[in-house]
């Protein structure tokens, strides 16, 4: 889809990534360290000591966790990479994961690498809320992880505590491992982010992955990190070393200074997300689009059929030639139940405002 936007010279509103850099001040760490020769060999496997450390007083500032950061702490090649490498770590072939659908695309690639089975949890519109008695249901034998993304992509769900405080208990009496995708952590609007971690008897069950790429909107460096008990993370690593081995080098030292940026970056992220949020969900609800207000991430997920449409593979093909913009259909995000997304599509609004109204401009041929 990025290649048509490029090609149609549409506003691309498909891929989630930031057309505006993370601070410049970041940036400058990073490239001080190019040229101090900080990173520019191997760093350490598990993640150079000061970003590991600066993981740990993360986790410490905003959500009262105690990690050790030598031993409780694994930076990975992106939130992806920690994904990939637990869940191949923890997983054995013809085991059980539930997670949500619609699902991040690695996820349905990394369970099938893994060979174990994926069970859906599927969220349905309007309020995408997880069906937790339906979780407990889908519970067998063979059932050894959930894999939990809040605040979600692509619908912006954000679990509540209540319903996060379920999934541990539930993750108690059966004996599951979770791991849980926070990459959007600090991209919420209203409802704060909760970590599963923080629920008692969570901490030695959870594998907790974050992401800098998108906390400092520097997508492109592929810097995250996963935390957990020492066996956890261990098992993480072993597996870690043969993914990549390690990764990113300097721009470790740059995220170790991010990471104690003050609240007011945090907050000041957030706000700017959701003034974002409110402009794209007013200005496509004018259109005609349904609209599903996010709670979190920076992703709208809308429903074409109140513009008559059906089908929103076929929308979305045609959405660069008919008004100049890019956009995701749903329906990709939805392995196995493909007719739950049929009529819905996802917009990225982590863009400028201008682009945003550029996007709501040309996009208001569809409702004439
Ligand atoms: C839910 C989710 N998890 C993980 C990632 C990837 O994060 P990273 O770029 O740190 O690998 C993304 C990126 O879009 C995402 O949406």
């Amino acid at each position: 889809m990025s290649a048509r936007a490029a090609a149609t010279g549409s506003v691309n509103l498909g891929q989630g990534f930031p057309d505006v850099d993370g601070p410049s001040a970041i940036a400058e760490r990073a490239a001080a360290a190019v040229l101090a020769g900080q990173g520019n060999q191997y760093p350490p496997a598990t993640g150079i000591p000061e970003l590991r450390q600066a993981v740990a007083r993360h986790q410490q500032r905003f959500y009262g966790l105690d990690y050790d950061p030598d031993t409780e702490v694994l930076i990975t090649a992106g939130a992806t990479e920690a994904i990939a490498a637990a869940l191949l770590a923890l997983l054995e072939p013809g085991d059980e994961v539930i997670a949500f659908e619609p699902y991040y695309d690695s996820y349905v690639a990394n369970i099938a690498m893994a060979g174990a089975t994926r069970v859906p949890l599927t969220l349905r519109a309007p309020g995408f809320r997880p069906d937790l008695a339906e979780l407990e249901s889908k519970i067998t034998g063979k059932t050894r992880l959930l894999l939990l993304n809040s605040p979600h992509n692509p619908t912006g769900m954000v679990l509540t505590r209540a319903e996060t405080e379920a999934i541990a208990r539930i993750a108690v009496d059966h004996d599951l491992l979770v791991v849980t995708d926070e990459a959007y952590e600090h991209l919420t609007f209203g409802r704060p982010h909760v970590p599963l971690a923080t629920i008692e008897g969570m901490r030695g069950r959870v594998v907790s992955v974050g992401s800098a790429g998108k906390t400092f909107s520097f997508t492109g460096w592929k810097v995250g990190w996963a935390t957990g008990t020492p066996d956890l993370i261990s098992a993480v690593r072993t597996t870690k070393q043969f993914l990549t081995f390690v990764s990113s080098g300097p721009f470790q030292y740059a995220v170790a200074e991010a990471l104690a940026l003050p609240d007011a970056y945090y907050t000041d992220l957030a706000a700017d997300l959701r003034a974002k949020r409110d402009l794209m969900s007013a200005g496509l609800r004018e259109i005609g689009f349904g609209v599903y207000q996010p709670d979190g991430t920076y992703f709208i997920t809308t429903d074409i059929s109140p513009l008559g449409e059906q089908d929103a593979m076929e929308f979305c093909l045609a959405l660069p030639d008919r008004a100049g913009v890019v956009a995701i259909p749903s329906a990709v995000f939805y392995d196995d139940h493909p007719a739950d997304g049929r009529t819905m599509v996802r917009f990225a609004f982590c863009k400028r405002q201008e682009v945003l109204k550029e996007a709501l401009s040309r996009l208001s041929v569809l409702g004439s």
